[in-house]
């Protein structure tokens, strides 16, 4: 790096009163963070099902500096926020294996079920791709996991899917109260890119269209745009200069990797040299908790060097996914055997703070205010 790009990262941030640039503490060190970030995942998704405008909405309410769409296209090219393409996904007995919508039990859309072949692997479903947004419009949302989150299901047939720039529109109503105080940010994920661009559906240029039109245009704006892939994040890199941040999993390999025969994996990306490399196009790594502090038997292990080697290459880093019940928590912080009941996040949370990660990823934005403010 890219000095100026962590400059304009830092920027970016102290525009949201949350960083002190290195600089003004007198040596060279990549932003630290006044307080985290605090990104609500999918909104405030452990409370009402993800990716609709309440769900945006509550996180903003809970204190939530950005919140988190991910995002993919429709038939007519519209941005949509949903977690993944396929709306809701079959078993091969033909029961329902995942469902963000009611689409399985929309008659009229029967024909629209297919198998296709996503980042290398079979999925038979519906897909967003093959709806127009008018379509799209008449179904409605469903929690994605009713057995972790029974309580969210009593919302399910009652929110719409959103388009992305619903969405903008909601955070910046959501700004226009907020005047003299920090902006809220919006953190849109690009899935699938090589998928969507093999279709004829780019994602990188409606994406940027829109938030060119919606102001988000220089280094200082408030938004991050995230990708589990490479190839995007350095086109989006030529298309615009809002910040970027490079997603790294736990496993496995950037898609766009698989397909140019790059033989490097996450793992690499996540080693200094891979880490100097993403410097060159973003400003930013969104990482696996895994990644930081990997687990041993249920439990948080020793941690790594990843966060520092991310400091030292000039990259902030934000951590995902951070969330309250039991069935996702490293088991130190479990309370209880039931799956569902909440433990301790803030605990979990604040284990990564001390190693020095900038910002986090949280379904319960509520919670993860809290453990900001009682971090020490
Ligand atoms: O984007 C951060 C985190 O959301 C990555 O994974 O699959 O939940 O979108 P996913
Ligand atoms: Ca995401």
């Amino acid at each position: 790096m890219n000095l100026r790009s962590l400059r304009s990262f830092a920027a970016l941030a102290l525009a949201a009163a949350l960083v002190t640039p290195a600089s003004a503490h007198g040596h060279d060190r990549p932003p630290v963070p006044a307080k985290p970030l605090l990104i609500g995942h999918r909104g405030a998704s452990g409370y009402v099902p993800e990716h609709t405008l309440t769900s945006y909405w509550l996180a903003i309410e809970q204190g939530a500096d950005f919140v988190e769409p991910d995002l993919v296209i429709t038939k007519d090219g519209v941005l949509v926020a949903r977690h993944e393409n396929a709306i809701a996904i079959l078993n091969a007995d033909g029961t329902v294996r995942e469902a963000t919508t009611d689409v399985v039990d929309r008659p009229e859309f029967a024909d629209r079920k297919t198998t296709k072949s996503i980042d290398g692997t079979a999925i038979t479903g519906w897909f967003v791709e093959d709806f127009t947004l008018a379509e799209l419009k008449t179904l409605r949302a469903r929690e994605r996991l009713p057995q972790v989150r029974p309580a969210n299901a009593r919302f399910d047939g009652q929110f719409e899917i959103p388009t992305f720039e619903e969405v903008l529109q909601l955070v910046a109503r959501a700004n226009d109260g907020r005047r003299g105080k920090r902006p809220v940010g919006v953190y849109p994920e690009t899935k699938h890119p090589s998928y969507f661009q093999g279709i004829g559906q780019p994602l990188e240029e409606p994406l940027v269209r829109l938030l060119h039109r919606y102001g988000y245009t220089g280094k200082n704006a408030p938004v991050i745009i995230q990708s589990f892939e490479t190839q995007n994040l350095r086109k989006l890199a030529r298309l615009t200069r809002v910040p970027l941040a490079q997603l790294l999993n736990g496993s496995g390999k950037p898609y766009d990797f698989v397909l140019s025969g790059d033989p490097r994996t996450y793992a690499d990306l996540a080693k200094p040299a891979g880490l100097a490399d993403i410097a060159t196009y973003a400003q930013g790594v969104g990482v696996n908790t895994n990644l930081m502090i990997p687990l041993v038997n249920g439990r948080l292990g020793t941690p790594t060097t990843l966060v520092a080697d991310a400091h030292q290459a000039g990259l902030v880093v934000h951590g995902w996914t951070f969330r309250a019940e039991n069935a996702f928590l490293p088991n130190e912080f479990d309370a209880g055997a039931d799956p569902a009941a909440y433990g301790d996040l803030a605990g979990q949370i604040h284990a990564f703070l001390r190693l020095g990660m900038d910002g986090f990823f949280t379904d319960q934005p509520f919670l993860g205010r809290q453990a900001i403010d009682s971090f020490k």
